[in-house]
């Protein structure tokens, strides 16, 4: 029904199948390939994203987290998730040390940034011509001599990446430049990299729960203002974000390293670890705000070659980075809000076991209608371990 659903043609769906990777593609996309590595591959569904249905591709080991984010998504509807995109700029960085006058190099670096860009703009002129390209230029001074590196400045180039992730582009500008920035900064130069830190590179995510309990909208937002005052809470409320983003930048070929450093890094801005995503209870509706740096990109990378991850774009209907990256915020809003209402009424481990329990009884062995069997006598004495589970199995078939 999903299938039928997202209007794919069904031998496309073999993109999906356990062998869709060949051994050859895998061996050309990282180093001393044995083999592949399988993760169940889902569809959240109920999701209505900038006033579209989205059906919403998710790759995840963790039960629960395709349901709940499903269930969430349909208390967000009808007015589902509404989304904003920042222009898609990442940062650069040149590092340049041992500068005698970091006061004099940062100067002299500033009088050339424009000369800088035009140097650099010439570097990626496809890019510009599909509106992106290098556009702004600035410099920092990070330590002043004495020190083990002496004087040290870094300049960061703000480059718009369009739908790439970016990284390559940058890293290459940053190359590039270097060793004319640390001339003129009368310094040497030191790393040239993209910063994982993409904070102009953000998603903010909004949605409203109408028709919600009254206590379940207070607890919710009693809950989000535990981990505005707590990093010890905000790191497991944003784990639960991570946990719906993570899920979609999986399925569909992302650098998912790259958004947790800089999801976490986002968070802790102000000195102070906090929520990505807050929820308050505002005039009878339970309102939700997440805003994350989400450097994503719809062309390059394992795009190329993971087929499962192209078709995951293609369920989604994502034809561009931002439409990518407002799906995975919707899909990390929705995550949280289905943990704290779970959190804040009956606890996480009751939905939590009942799922746990059907893995248990498959691993136990039981195939079919036994499955849900198993699992309701296991949830039911509250005992979900594989001992219990084969107890259970072989009495089952033994008087079915
Ligand atoms: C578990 O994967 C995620 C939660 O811990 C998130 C949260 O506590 O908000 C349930």
């Amino acid at each position: 029904m999903i299938l039928e659903a997202s209007g794919i043609a069904a031998e496309k769906l073999r993109a999906i199948d356990p062998g869709a990777l060949p051994v050859e593609v895998a061996d050309g996309m990282i180093e001393n390939v044995i083999g592949q590595y399988a993760l169940p591959f889902a569809v959240a569904v109920n999701f209505v994203i900038d006033g579209a249905e989205v059906l919403v591709p998710m790759a995840v080991e963790e039960p629960s987290v395709v349901a709940a984010s499903s269930n969430a998504a349909r208390l967000a509807r009808p007015g589902g998730f509404t989304t904003t995109a920042t222009a898609p700029v990442m940062i650069g960085q040149i590092q340049v040390v041992q500068v005698d006058d970091v006061e004099a190099g940062a100067r002299h670096l500033r009088e050339a940034a424009d000369s800088l860009l035009d140097d650099a703009r010439r570097l990626v002129p496809r890019l510009a011509e599909r509106g992106g390209g290098p556009v702004g230029f600035d410099v920092r001074i990070l330590a002043r001599p004495p020190g083990p590196d002496g004087g040290v400045l870094v300049a960061h180039l703000h480059v718009d990446c369009r739908d790439a992730m970016g990284a390559n582009l940058v890293n290459t500008l940053c190359e590039a430049l270097a060793d004319r920035v640390a001339r003129i900064a009368g310094g040497k130069p030191g790393l040239r990299i993209l910063s994982n830190l993409t904070d102009e590179r953000t998603i903010t995510v909004r949605c409203r729960v109408e028709n919600e309990d009254p206590e379940v909208r207070a607890a919710v937002a009693s809950a989000s203002r535990f981990a505005e005052l707590d990093p010890y809470r905000a790191t497991t409320h944003n784990k639960g974000i991570m946990n719906g983003v993570d899920a979609v930048l999986l399925a569909t070929g992302q650098d998912w390293r790259a958004v947790e450093a800089g999801a976490h890094a986002y968070a802790a801005r102000t000195g102070t670890y906090r929520p990505l995503a807050t929820w308050r209870d505002e005039g009878g509706a339970l309102v939700g705000e997440l805003v994350m740096p989400l450097a994503v990109g719809t062309v390059g990378g394992a795009l190329h070659s993971h087929p499962s991850a192209r078709l995951a774009l293609e369920l989604a209907g994502v034809d561009h980075a931002d439409k990518l990256a407002a799906v995975a915020g919707a899909a990390g809003l929705a995550t949280n809000l289905a943990a704290l209402r779970a959190l804040a009424t009956e606890g996480i481990q009751r939905g939590h076991m009942a799922l746990h329990a059907r893995g248990v009884a498959r691993a136990a062995g039981a195939t079919g209608d036994l499955v849900d069997r198993v699992a309701a006598e296991l949830s039911a004495c509250g005992d979900v371990k594989p001992d219990r589970a084969r107890d259970i199995l072989a009495r089952l078939k033994e008087s079915p």
